[in-house]
């Protein structure tokens, strides 16, 4: 193949974008954790054609979307002279095919990396791959400015804590200003805090989870559906319901059929092994997949049985939305990586409060925004060594 004369990964030129990509990426770390912000371009002559990020947790990676934006812009890839990524491209299929081979595919000469992958089961390959395929590969390792911007994802890959088999815990709850999770009986029916902007986000963050998780206490209490109620937000999660003495309702809301524009994952409650029979086959029969596991010293189910159980299941990114009781032991366990907190324009309210446990978290990438009327709280959290 002949090769187009191109500066394209001259250090001068390729620093600035490298920057540039980092700190764009990172607006999205929330959505794709624990996976890294990645950021990548398409440099063609000496313009940078296209760009793209990970924008979303199990959607297609950055340099996909670069490749695809510089498709859309109408360049041909055999006008593409490089790319340049954030981070080292990935090599094994996950939830999406290896990026390694859609570059191969495309045919692009040269690549420019800003980081090798941290992560020991995969740092280099792709590296030494793409060499021997003939391909110009440019390292730009700057690896404290990685591990600093993506220190939730380097935590996630360390040796210790992969060998604690378990998903990733996103616990999101609405809270009054008080730190109460149920409103005083006189607002929103005494169940709604958050408003319509912070429910059709809570939507897009269904969708991008592969379970939801609750408890026994929320279904009585709410009798939530945990579906998907926009189309296009993603698959429909698995909804999985602590419940160790089988006290869900067969008649709760959960099994339901899906409406129109509505889609449901299935149903599983997790019990302690060997509660009672025929309240087992009665949920079974009401649609469930009932699961036994062991208890722990308070005889509910053991949080790190739970959680075993649905990475072994291969479920990777999952959504506590709980009421204060599952949300505080999972806290007390330190089982929870991330939090989007909804704080709404009202005061006082039911149950106990959230707001010392939120007050003592050690956050770290805290965002504080706004949705419509409601306060926002994301973080990643810093977990204890
Ligand atoms: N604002 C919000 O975002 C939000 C969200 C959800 C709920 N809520 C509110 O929260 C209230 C319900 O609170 P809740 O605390 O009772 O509900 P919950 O936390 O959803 O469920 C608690 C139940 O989970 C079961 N469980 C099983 N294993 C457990 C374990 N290892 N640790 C702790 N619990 C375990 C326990 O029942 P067993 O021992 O029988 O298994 C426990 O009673 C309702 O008023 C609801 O409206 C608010």
């Amino acid at each position: 193949m002949i090769q187009r004369q191109t500066n394209a990964l001259e250090p001068t030129v390729i620093g600035p974008l490298l920057e540039e990509l980092r700190k764009e990426c990172q607006e999205h770390r929330f959505s794709v954790a624990p996976n890294p912000c990645v950021g990548a371009a398409i440099i063609s002559g000496d313009r940078v054609v296209a760009r793209g990020f990970h924008e979303r947790w199990g959607s297609a990676h950055a340099e996909v979307n670069a490749m695809n934006a510089a498709r859309a812009a109408g360049v041909d890839e055999a006008e593409w002279d490089a790319i340049i990524v954030t981070l080292e491209p990935c090599s094994s299929e996950g939830k999406t095919p290896p990026c390694l081979q859609a570059i191969l595919d495309a045919g692009i000469p040269r690549v420019g990396i800003g980081a090798v992958d941290p992560d020991p089961r995969h740092s280099g390959a792709a590296v030494s791959l793409m060499e021997e395929a003939g391909l110009e590969v440019c390292v730009f390792q700057e690896p404290d400015t990685f591990e600093e911007e993506n220190a939730a994802f380097c935590g996630w890959v360390s040796p210790d804590r992969v060998r604690a088999a378990r998903p990733w815990t996103i616990a999101k709850w609405a809270q009054t200003r008080t730190g109460q999770l149920s409103p005083p009986e006189d607002v929103g029916e005494g169940r709604w805090i958050s408003g319509p902007e912070s429910l059709a986000e809570v939507q897009v963050l269904r969708g991008e989870v592969d379970a939801i998780l609750t408890g026994v206490g929320t279904l009585k209490s709410d009798d939530p559906r945990l579906s998907l109620r926009s189309p296009g937000t993603g698959e429909a999660p698995l909804r999985v319901v602590l419940d160790s003495y089988l006290r869900t309702p067969t008649d709760a809301a959960l099994f339901r059929a899906p409406g129109t524009e509505e889609s449901v994952g299935e149903v599983v409650i997790l019990t302690l092994a060997g509660a009672d029979g025929p309240r087992w086959r009665a949920l079974e029969e009401s649609g469930a997949r009932v699961v036994g596991l062991r208890g722990d010293e308070e005889d509910r189910v053991s949080l790190v049985e739970v959680h075993l159980w649905l990475w072994e299941q291969g479920l990777r990114r999952v959504l506590l939305e709980a009421g204060p009781r599952l949300l505080e032991s999972h806290f007390e366990r330190d089982l929870i990586d991330q939090v989007r907190v909804y704080t709404g324009d009202v005061f006082g309210g039911e149950g106990v409060s959230l707001g010392h446990t939120l007050a003592g978290l050690s956050l770290a990438a805290r965002l504080d925004r706004e949705s419509g009327q409601d306060a926002v709280l994301e973080g990643f959290l810093l977990q204890e060594d």
